[in-house]
């Protein structure tokens, strides 16, 4: 039987094969934030025509079934069937979303200590072999590097394979390029290879890849994907899962490694750089995208007691990780402190300088883990919320990413109930991001559409609060015939969020024995990190109740903690140090996080003393 598309495309399904498999078989990816399991209602297509079997329709709405709506992943074709994807439920992945020059966070981050790189570089005008003098190319490349003052090289297969070639080629006057660790890694007309690096972060969301020229350290230019490994599931777990399941580790590491080998060749080919000059890499993800990355089975991080296979990465070559760059190049992976706190955690301390000052700070990442750290020049310590990934549009009707058509910011009239928006790239909204969520949420408990318990207060009078098929509704746009809104059941799953990340501060806080106000310092990190309104997040009581000038946006502190270790070994120790002073806190295990969580589940707290500033907004 097929499964055939309104775009005319048709391929063949398998008995008891769910829509969503089979498009994924040809490649056709529908947002499935779940994975499949039918639970976050985001994989609709329209069935036009054919008989199935509807295993559930989940969090469809009765207008939703109405226009012939259903969960790909749920429907179970028994014959031919006819179906169409709609706009917003295509995946979009793979391809590069967005290229710009330098950033400003590099430069502002760039190491003041000189560059040292992973690879070395020495040039060698060496003696072409004769009659006389007819010892064997390695034993005079090794001759001239001893004179050099660079004993005991290494030379590894692959390196001795094609040297004799390239010696030859360069007349003998070459650049040679080596490593510490690994020898010879590749020999080169002397003064004519350009040598680059790569910095590397890979997210949860989305791949990040800086091209660095590493005779200067400027930043060439960057490209940004979003990650392939959406196909099987928005968050880490439900691409542990798959990657526990026959043949889904291999296409998770395949999936992630095409994302980074094709930002390689775009950003190679806009400045004309042959594959063999880009000759390191340093990469940061949370633990389990490093594991994928490397191929390492990550089933044991979701299991108690969460142990992952490695903390601390070798120094492993470009060829082992399958990456399109010098295949001798070093690789370098910033290490992990825990299962799920990873090497992006240590390169966010590393930007932020927290370790280096002595006051005290907190780093937080709003990501899908809510990830946070605490801590000065002597200690730190550190903990994930599993905040969960709801703030990216994840459990949350008509909740999306920050990209184009996604309601960013929410202002709500307090006599009139009317909201005002604004919506990235002045498009018609089609969601709301996580920005516009926390703003909304604030100012609808504010203007009193909600109690403190993220309730609907009832008899306000307004049409913007409907009875939704769920639970009570807010109404923030109208679209043509559909509305975006924040339904009741949304609201309980961003406190739950929220409630995680706050839960999470206090109890470190309290752990090192200071109080919220002892915080000198609160870097915040991440992409949706930097478009937060902080006095809404405090009003959310999301964030601690904090002068405002305390706050620093400080972006994607993970692709930074890259680029700073692709060019320094002070940096690259330093972040080894960091990672190996920090105190993990295991946060599931703790009963005490659990009443702090559930005293946070209100808004913006049970104990307001907690939030003297929202207070005295509610007194007034
Ligand atoms: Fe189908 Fe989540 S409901 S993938």
């Amino acid at each position: 039987m097929d499964l055939k598309l309104t775009t005319g495309n048709s391929m063949p399904v398998q008995e008891g094969e769910s829509i969503l498999h089979a498009l994924w078989r040809r490649e056709i990816y529908l947002t499935a934030s779940c994975g499949g399991k039918g639970t976050c209602g985001k994989c609709k297509v329209r069935l036009i025509e054919g008989k199935t079997d509807i295993h559930y329709y989940g969090k469809l709405t009765e207008a939703d079934r109405e226009k012939g709506l259903v969960l790909a992943c749920s429907v179970f074709p028994r014959a031919d069937v006819l179906v169409e994807i709609p706009e917003g439920s295509r995946l979009v992945v793979g391809q590069r979303i967005a290229v710009s020059g330098t950033t400003d966070l590099a430069e502002y981050l760039a190491p003041d200590k000189g560059i040292r790189p992973l690879v070395s570089s020495v040039d060698l005008t060496i003696p072409p072999p004769t009659l006389d003098d007819n010892i064997s190319d390695m034993a005079r490349l090794q001759r001239a590097l001893d004179e050099a003052g660079i004993p005991d090289m290494r030379f590894s297969r692959d390196f001795t394979a094609y040297m004799g070639h390239a010696l030859r080629d360069a007349g003998w006057d070459i650049t040679l390029d080596y490593t510490d660790s690994d020898g010879a890694i590749f020999a080169s007309p002397r003064g004519q290879k350009g040598r680059y690096g790569i910095a590397v972060d890979v997210g949860t969301t989305t791949v990040v890849v800086y091209l660095v020229d590493l005779a200067d350290g400027k930043i060439v230019d960057m490209g940004l994907t979003y990650n392939s490994q959406m196909r099987w599931g928005d968050d880490v777990i439900t691409r542990i899962v798959h990657a526990t399941e026959g043949g889904g580790l291999e296409e998770l590491r395949k999936a992630v490694v095409s994302d980074i080998n094709s930002l390689i060749n775009v950003l190679r080919k806009r400045h004309d750089i042959e594959r063999n000059a880009v000759e390191s890499a340093s990469v940061s993800g949370n633990t389990t995208m490093s594991q994928l990355l490397w191929g390492l089975d990550p089933g044991t991080i979701r299991e108690e007691p969460y142990i992952p296979t490695l903390n601390t990465y070798p120094l492993w070559r470009a060829q082992s990780a399958r990456l399109k760059m010098n295949p001798l190049g070093p690789v370098y992976t910033l290490p992990s402190v825990a299962s799920y706190v990873g090497g992006d955690i240590v390169s966010g301390v590393l930007a932020s300088k927290m370790h280096r000052n002595p006051e005290l700070a907190l780093f937080m990442d709003i990501g899908t883990n809510g990830e946070i750290a605490l801590g000065n020049n002597e200690w730190l310590v550190t903990a994930a919320a599993s905040a969960g990934p709801c703030f990216e549009g994840s459990g949350i009707r008509h909740g999306m990413r920050a990209t184009d058509g996604a309601i960013e910011k929410v202002k709500i009239d307090p006599v009139s109930y009317e909201p005002e928006v604004a919506v990235i790239g002045e498009a018609e909204p089609t969601g709301i991001c996580g920005s516009g969520m926390i703003d909304a949420i604030s100012d609808m408990f504010l203007t009193g559409i909600l109690d403190q318990k993220g309730k609907f207060v009832e008899g306000l009078g307004t049409d913007r609060v409907i009875k939704g098929e769920e639970s009570m509704e807010y109404v923030i746009h109208k679209n043509r015939g559909t509305a975006i809104t924040l339904t009741e059941v949304d609201i309980e799953n961003i406190l739950r969020a929220k409630a995680a990340i706050y839960a999470g501060i206090s109890l470190l806080v309290s752990e090192v024995g200071m109080s919220m106000t002892d915080i000198q310092r609160v870097y915040i990190a991440g992409g949706f990190g930097n478009y937060i309104d902080i006095e809404r997040a405090v009003v959310l009581g999301m964030l601690p109740d904090l002068p405002v000038e305390r706050f620093e946006f400080l972006g994607n502190t993970s692709v930074a903690g890259a680029y700073l270790t692709l060019l320094s070994d002070e940096l690259r120790a330093e972040a080894e140090d960091i990672a190996s002073k920090m105190t993990y806190i295991e946060l599931s295990v703790s009963g005490r996080f659990m009443d702090e969580y559930m005293s946070a589940m209100f808004l913006p707290h049970t104990d307001l003393k907690r939030f003297p500033s929202v207070d005295k907004i509610l007194r007034k």
